[in-house]
């Protein structure tokens, strides 16, 4: 018997192992003709202008097909990727290619055929064009979905209920289809493995019920509700999101912060950005010590202190744009100590404490631009050179009341791209330091007050993009040598200052610019001619 037994496992390890032998030796496991018949039906449907679907030919295995994933052990359909990655139009491409991008996006119906792939547990169907059709209720039948995206699809009308039925979803993603609309969020309570829902831009004003309904999904971890006309909250005090960490009420029309809210403490990013909340910030963040991510900007906050702030020392984003600041950028700041991007612009800051800058070892983007600040600009750029030198990226302190000179430290930043300093009272040179910002695209020290002549050095920012030191007294002369490297210019404005440039006629420029403004600059006495070179030039 014991004999039996042992030689029947061994026959079953062998078969395994032949088994496993096959598919590992000959991945190509077929497909299933009636799914491949299902695929060509669903094609027959759809309008495909620029022909990506081409691999899909009756008769040949579907597993290859583009956009098409099998299972490899027993070929099923499991995955169909017919999204498309999103970009926009760019000035330096050409037209032709955009409309070759917009063209690749599929549209036409959406083929009842789909349910025959059993096993499919992804489908992505994302930025393409299906002109404001509505998405079938059949949808709801693809019981083994796992990921549905849906987004950016041009679907309108209502969100078939029958979505709720897809009980094994992980991700569902039907933002960013302005002519969607729900009535009621009900039905999400049905997809209770759900991870991550993004319904932004879906128009939610008669869903009055999508905090109770959201908050019931156990394992929700990401909430995207941008732009989605949500007013008021329609709330309980607390919330019951047992997993959210991502909350995005970005862009809708919430006149308070929710209180909710303040019962998540262990929420990771929220983006309350674009409502037009008023009031104080309320200190209710200040417990909620998980926070790396907080975006106030762009709200009717009325002047609040920032004490509040002191104990988020994981917060790495903070957007406080336009949020009604006043008076004195306290030492609150100095305790963020993962802080890597912060936002302050378009307040009514006076003073910024020096030693709050110090500590501020992580950050990588900072925005002060428009408010108030009277520092000296030297105080600034010495108090970040204490901690930040390897990683400051981008600085705007453009439009405050900065004055004094520009201190050499500058030149250590070196990892510095964005510089603005535009709109203060700024005096004295471009430090001759400059030219070890080898990083730098970006720089902007127009409408100041600065008063020598222009360093030689800024000759060798060869990533220099973008330079703007008009509307300034700058004088002297400029030589050759102050562009000798500077080859990936594009933007260049100098006017209003009072410069000299007399280059050698035969000298030949080493960018090609976009955009050049000389105003008030002693050329002549003949038209130079190194601005023939500068063919695409606007002056
Ligand atoms: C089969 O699929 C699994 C999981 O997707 C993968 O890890 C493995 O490499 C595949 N094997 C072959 C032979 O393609
Ligand atoms: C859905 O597709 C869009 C566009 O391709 C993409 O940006 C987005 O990240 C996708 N959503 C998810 C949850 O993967
Ligand atoms: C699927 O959803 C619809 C609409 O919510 C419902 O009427 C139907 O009973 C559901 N079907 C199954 C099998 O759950
Ligand atoms: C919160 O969840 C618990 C356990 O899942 C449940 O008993 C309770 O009724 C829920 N409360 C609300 C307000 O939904
Ligand atoms: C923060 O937590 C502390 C201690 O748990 C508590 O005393 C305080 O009231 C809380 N602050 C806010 C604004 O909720
Ligand atoms: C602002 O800071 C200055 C100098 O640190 C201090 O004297 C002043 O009292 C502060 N003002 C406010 C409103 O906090
Ligand atoms: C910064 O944090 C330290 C220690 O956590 C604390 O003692 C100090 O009061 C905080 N500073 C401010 C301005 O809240
Ligand atoms: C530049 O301006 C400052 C402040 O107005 C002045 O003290 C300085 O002498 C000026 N320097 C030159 C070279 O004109
Ligand atoms: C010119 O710029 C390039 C980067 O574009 C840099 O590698 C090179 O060292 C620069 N040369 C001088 C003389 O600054
Ligand atoms: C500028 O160049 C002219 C001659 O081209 C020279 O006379 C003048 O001294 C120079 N000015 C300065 C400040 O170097």
């Amino acid at each position: 018997m014991k004999a039996v037994t042992i030689s029947l496992f061994v026959f079953f390890l062998v078969i395994a192992a032949t088994v496993i032998s096959f598919c590992d030796g000959n991945s190509n496991v077929l497909c299933i003709e009636s799914e491949g018949q299902a695929l060509l039906n669903f094609k027959q449907d759809l309008i495909d202008q620029s022909n990506r679907l081409s691999s899909w030919v009756e008769g040949e295995d579907c597993c290859e097909w583009v956009g098409v994933f099998c299972n490899n052990l027993t070929g099923h359909v499991k995955e169909l990727h017919l999204g498309l990655l999103t970009k926009g139009p760019d000035a330096d491409e050409p037209v032709a290619e955009w409309g070759a991008y917009l063209r690749s996006k599929l549209g036409g119906k959406i083929n009842p055929s789909l349910i025959e792939l059993k096993h499919i547990s992804f489908l992505d169907l994302s930025n393409n064009d299906f002109g404001s059709l509505t998405i079938p209720e059949f949808i709801g039948s693809m019981k083994s979905l796992t990921y549905l995206n849906l987004s950016l699809a041009n679907f309108q009308g209502q969100i078939p209920h029958s979505i709720g039925n897809l009980s094994k979803l992980l991700y569902l993603d039907l933002g960013h289809n302005p002519l969607f609309e729900a009535k009621a969020l009900q039905w999400v309570s049905g997809l209770s493995s759900l991870q991550y829902l993004d319904l932004s831009e879906v128009d939610l004003r008669k869903a009055t019920d999508w905090l109770q309904s959201t908050q019931k999904l156990p394992s929700l971890v990401e909430l995207h509700l941008s732009r989605c006309s949500l007013n008021n909250d329609p709330s309980p005090i607390s919330v019951n999101y047992t997993s959210l960490a991502v909350l995005d009420l970005s862009r809708n029309t919430l006149s308070s912060v929710p209180t909710w809210i303040f019962s998540l403490v262990s929420l990771v990013s929220i983006d309350l950005s674009s409502n037009g909340v008023e009031g104080v910030i309320p200190n209710g963040f200040q417990n909620m010590s998980s926070l790396k991510f907080l975006d106030l900007s762009r709200n009717a906050f009325s002047s609040s202190t920032l004490s509040w702030l002191s104990n988020l020392n994981r917060l790495q984003f903070l957007g406080l744009s336009s949020a009604g600041l006043q008076g004195n950028f306290s030492s609150a700041i100095g305790n963020l100590s993962s802080l890597t991007h912060l936002d302050v612009s378009h307040n009514q800051l006076e003073i910024i404490e020096p030693k709050c800058l110090e500590s501020l070892c992580t950050i990588r983007e900072m925005d002060l631009s428009y408010n108030g600040i009277d520092n000296e600009v030297s105080e600034i750029i010495e108090s970040l050179s204490r901690c930040s030198l390897d990683r400051l990226e981008s600085l705007n302190i453009a439009s405050n009341k900065l004055s004094g000179h520009l201190p050499d430290q500058l030149g250590q930043f070196k990892n510095l791209a964005y510089l603005s300093l535009s709109r203060n009272s700024i005096s004295g040179p471009i430090p001759f330091s400059i030219g070890k910002l080898s990083s730098l695209k970006v720089l902007d020290v127009s409408y100041n007050r600065m008063n020598a002549t222009l360093p030689q050095s800024l000759g060798q920012l060869g990533n220099l993009e973008d330079l703007d030191v008009s509307y300034n007294v700058l004088e002297g002369n400029i030589s050759e040598m102050h562009f000798s490297n500077l080859t990936r210019l594009k933007f260049f404005w100098a006017s209003n200052n009072v410069l000299t440039f007399k280059p050698n006629p035969s000298w030949i420029p080493p960018f090609h610019c976009k955009s050049i403004g000389l105003g008030n600059w002693h050329l002549g006495p003949q038209f130079p001619q190194w601005l023939q070179f500068q063919r695409t030039c606007l002056f």
